[in-house]
């Protein structure tokens, strides 16, 4: 079993969001899991192979590195689903899921020094995305921020949540539309990602 980290930035608002009550719009809770992977030594061998002989190849933009046009239809999502099967398998489970899943899509972003990824989400289906950080220092490097669907409810404001704990081998579970961005790399040391994204086949 994974150790999953807790959500303790999560509700800013949280006398007005999670009041004591009975009465609140419970479809506008937004599901989140952060976990870090289990036996990650070897798991990140494996991945870090997939990105040396599938991914490097087609790293290719300005704003950061990524394959995702470079890898569509290209396929290697299967095998990263094998690696990661008993992580992904737990976090949809976490966060209610019955459905098995498969991650229907696979890509590695790499920022260098100034590169960042600007606001976007993954899109309304498939229903939940990933991401697993890689090469991630802890007061180097930024988890990527997500921003609440709504503005806050005490002052107007956007709503960011920023993951805390974040490290190398963490995997993040997020609902795909979602909004969130990964702030501007400002040191030497290379930020390395792979991104996903998860649909779910019958039961
Ligand atoms: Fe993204």
């Amino acid at each position: 079993m994974n150790f999953i980290v807790e959500n303790v930035n999560a509700s800013p608002d949280k006398e007005v969001l999670m009041p004591e009550t009975e009465h609140y719009i419970s479809d506008w809770v937004i599901p989140f899991y952060h976990a870090y992977i289990s036996d990650w030594d070897a798991k990140k061998k494996s991945i870090l192979k997939i990105w040396e002989t599938c991914a490097l190849p087609n790293m290719d933009g300005s704003e950061q590195l990524s394959d995702y046009e470079g890898n569509q239809g290209g396929g290697y999502h299967a095998a990263i689903q094998a690696i990661l099967w008993t992580d992904i398998q737990q976090a949809v489970n976490e966060l209610g899921f019955t459905a098995p899943p498969i991650l229907n899509s696979a890509w590695f972003q790499t920022y260098q020094l100034g590169m960042h990824h600007p606001m976007h989400n993954h899109g309304v289906a498939p229903h939940l995305s990933m991401v697993a950080y890689l090469n991630f220092v802890p007061g180097k490097h930024h988890p990527t921020s997500f921003m609440a669907p709504y503005n806050s409810l005490t002052d107007g404001n956007v709503l960011e949540y920023c993951p805390s704990d974040v490290q190398e081998g963490s995997m993040i579970v997020f609902p795909s539309a979602l909004n969130h961005y990964a702030p501007t790399n400002q040191d030497d040391e290379e930020r390395m990602i792979l991104a996903g994204n998860i649909e779910f086949g019958d039961k």
